[in-house]
């Protein structure tokens, strides 16, 4: 695999929603990319986030239970059997440390998924969780609250970046290749001053 630039490596950091189901992540790549989540920096340095890792089917099929996809691609109900995740990583926030998160789940799920990226990898972060549900399915302890969930594995899925047309819309579209578009504002747009 060719070395990526810092640039390149967040470019590909793409949100992939289709995948390679049967190329494996191993545990050890999840535990390593929890071992830079662990660097991230944290306020207060009070590091109240914990992690869930799935990387079998019957748990990895939990998870996906509770996932809602790509809702502005109306009709499309999330990756066919075959193309879903192939590993989760849960992010908790521990009740115990901190009573309310601030942003360190934003970036360590940032960490994470550049983490991936670079192992080749890629995935999606998502915060559309049923939460009681997956808290039932994988009896998370109350203490935990449930922050984000970040879907992995081998990316089966192009993703085009484009700036934002006159008409300002936003939403990501799928073209009739599969081919996954994703409008972003333009750099003049987003530094006012
Ligand atoms: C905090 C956060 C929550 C997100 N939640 C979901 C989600 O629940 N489902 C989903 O399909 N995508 C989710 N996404 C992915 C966004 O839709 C995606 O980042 C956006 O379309 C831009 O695409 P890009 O990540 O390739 O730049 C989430 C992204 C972020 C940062």
């Amino acid at each position: 695999m060719k070395a990526q630039s810092f640039a390149e490596l967040v470019e590909n950091n793409r949100s992939r929603r289709r995948f390679y189901q049967d190329a494996i992540v191993e545990t050890e790549t999840l535990w390593e990319l929890v071992g830079l989540a662990r660097l991230a920096p944290s306020a207060r340095n009070l590091q109240p986030l914990k992690y869930i890792l799935s990387n079998t089917a019957e748990k990895n099929a939990s998870i996906f239970d509770c996932l809602s996809w790509a809702l502005d691609l109306k009709g499309w109900g999330g990756p066919a059997e075959g193309e879903r995740p192939s590993a989760y990583i849960v992010i908790l926030g521990d009740t115990e440390i901190a009573k309310t998160i601030g942003c360190d789940h934003g970036i360590v799920a940032q960490t994470i998924m550049l983490g991936a990226v670079d192992k080749g990898f890629g995935g999606c972060i998502m915060a559309s969780v049923k939460k009681d549900r997956l808290r039932d399915l994988l009896t998370i302890p109350d203490r935990y609250e449930i922050l984000l969930v970040l879907a992995l594995g081998n990316p089966k899925e192009e993703v085009i970046i484009e700036t934002i047309c006159d008409d300002g819309d936003i939403k990501y579209w799928r073209d009739s290749l599969g081919l996954h578009h994703v409008p972003k504002r333009a750099l003049d747009d987003i530094i006012v001053g």
